[in-house]
């Protein structure tokens, strides 16, 4: 398998492009399963789990067709076409690889009146369930089966009424799903503590670009008025804010200066507003953020929390960062039970880091030293990325399927701004 070796203590400095955001695309391409239409995504960035879905709606009948970029440049355009569907189906060996594969249930009850889709099961992260998704496909009118693995939704003769549904908790994925079920019932739907993250509003924008009724976009109370059908229509995912995060974490733990290129400030607030508190320069522009340090990093105490609060996504990333601040930063994971697989990782690279609990202590060093390291999740294995680039000497991260997943040609954004890094074969 493929590994990452970095040779830090390189300043980074210059300009990084950020790609669509991985998030928003997986919601944006299951809309295709709504609309016997083509629909066309421009910036869907080039990622493992981009793949992963095109093929798992490939399975469906959904015909897709890459063009419009060349192999050197970030970013492609797909244009996806369920004229016809073959399959409501989605099988386990599929959804055990992604666990997005589950944001095909909502759509495609709403299209086919029903969907069969295997459950996803725990992960890295938690134990991640999904009692929200169907609890509010029921509440829509949907009558949902349990078996062998499987969950089976149904819709009534005539197509999902809608209906009325406040989360008890914030759901991204639970939200989405009700959105793209929502838009083709026969009757309006009221959700409540509604999912606000950007990418819950790209997706709406993407939706009404396609004839869906919402209102309320951008806050936690959604209006969705049924519509008989969606037509097609070309649409550009947002950029990626949680890359763009992890970019500015890198930058600034090696005293650098990069413009993130594309980067919407406005959509990261809560990332922009820890790196000042952290002595990090941020300085938003028209197409793109500036970030660069040149003083000393400062502790910072924060939990993560649903939009607008501080992402989940970005914990690690900071953590890393916060390893070499000055005095001791407290950090508290309040989304997911099991997010601090990095620490361990983080502490053999020399940072001083307790947890308890879902709180974790980073106490700042004056140094990191490279190692071989490995993570078991995507943004875990982003935060090695960003304490190799600090260390002195070699690191080595391994797992490279993780970083795949999420982060569109890495090494080759990362060596753009003058890091010393490259990916090898075989270990
Ligand atoms: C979550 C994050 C999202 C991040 C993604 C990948 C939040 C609110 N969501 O989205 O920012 O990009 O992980 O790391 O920060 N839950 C249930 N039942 C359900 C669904 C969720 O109890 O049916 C719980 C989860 O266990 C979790 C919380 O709700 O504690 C939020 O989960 P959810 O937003 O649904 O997760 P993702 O959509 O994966």
């Amino acid at each position: 398998m493929d590994k990452i070796i970095i040779q830090g203590g390189k300043r980074l400095s210059g300009t990084i492009p950020i790609s669509g955001a991985k998030n928003s695309a997986l919601t944006l391409l299951p809309c295709a399963l709504l609309t016997e239409e083509p629909l066309t995504l421009r910036n869907l960035p080039r990622l493992a789990d981009i793949d992963g879905f095109q093929h798992l709606l490939n399975q469906f009948g959904v015909s897709t067709a890459i063009a419009g970029s060349r192999p050197e440049e970030f970013g492609r355009v797909m244009t996806l076409s369920a004229t016809r569907m073959t399959s409501s189906v989605a099988p386990y060996e599929l959804v055990r690889k992604m666990r997005a594969s589950i944001l095909v249930l909502g759509p495609m009850l709403a299209r086919m009146g029903e969907a069969t889709v295997s459950l996803p099961g725990g992960c890295a992260i938690g134990n991640r369930p999904i009692d929200l998704h169907l609890k509010v496909l029921e509440a829509m009118g949907a009558t949902i089966e349990l078996a062998a693995g499987y969950v089976r939704a149904i819709a009534p003769d005539g197509g999902l009424p809608g209906g009325r549904y406040a989360f008890p908790v914030v759901s991204v994925g639970a939200t989405e799903n009700a959105l793209m079920a929502a838009v083709l019932c026969t009757g309006k739907t009221v959700l409540h503590n509604a999912a606000r993250e950007p990418e819950i509003v790209d997706l709406c924008k993407l939706l009404v670009a396609m004839g869906a009724q919402i209102e309320g976009i951008g806050t936690s109370d959604l209006t969705i008025h049924g519509v008989p059908r969606l037509h097609g229509a070309t649409y550009r995912v947002m950029s990626d804010r949680i890359e763009a995060g992890s970019y500015a974490c890198a930058a600034a733990i090696t005293g650098g200066e990069v413009f993130l290129k594309h980067a919407v400030a406005d959509e990261m607030d809560a990332t922009l507003q820890a790196l000042r508190d952290a002595g990090v320069q941020v300085e938003p522009a028209d197409d793109g953020i500036k970030v660069w340090r040149d003083g000393p990093m400062k502790a910072v105490t924060l939990s993560t929390a649903p939009y607008p609060g501080f992402a989940t996504d970005m914990q690690a990333q900071l953590m890393a960062m916060l390893c070499l601040a000055d005095g001791s930063s407290v950090l508290t994971e309040t989304i997911f039970e099991n997010r601090y697989m990095h620490v361990p990782e983080l502490n053999r690279m020399g940072a001083h880091i307790e947890t308890k609990g879902r709180t974790a202590v980073v106490h700042g060093v004056k140094k990191l030293t490279g190692a071989e390291v490995m993570a078991t999740d995507l943004r875990a294995s982003m935060s090695l990325v960003i304490a190799g680039l600090a260390a002195e000497g070699e690191t080595q991260v391994h797992r490279l399927y993780h970083l795949d997943r999420g982060y569109e040609r890495l090494e080759e954004k990362l060596a753009l701004v003058g890091a010393e890094i490259e990916r090898v074969g075989g270990d």
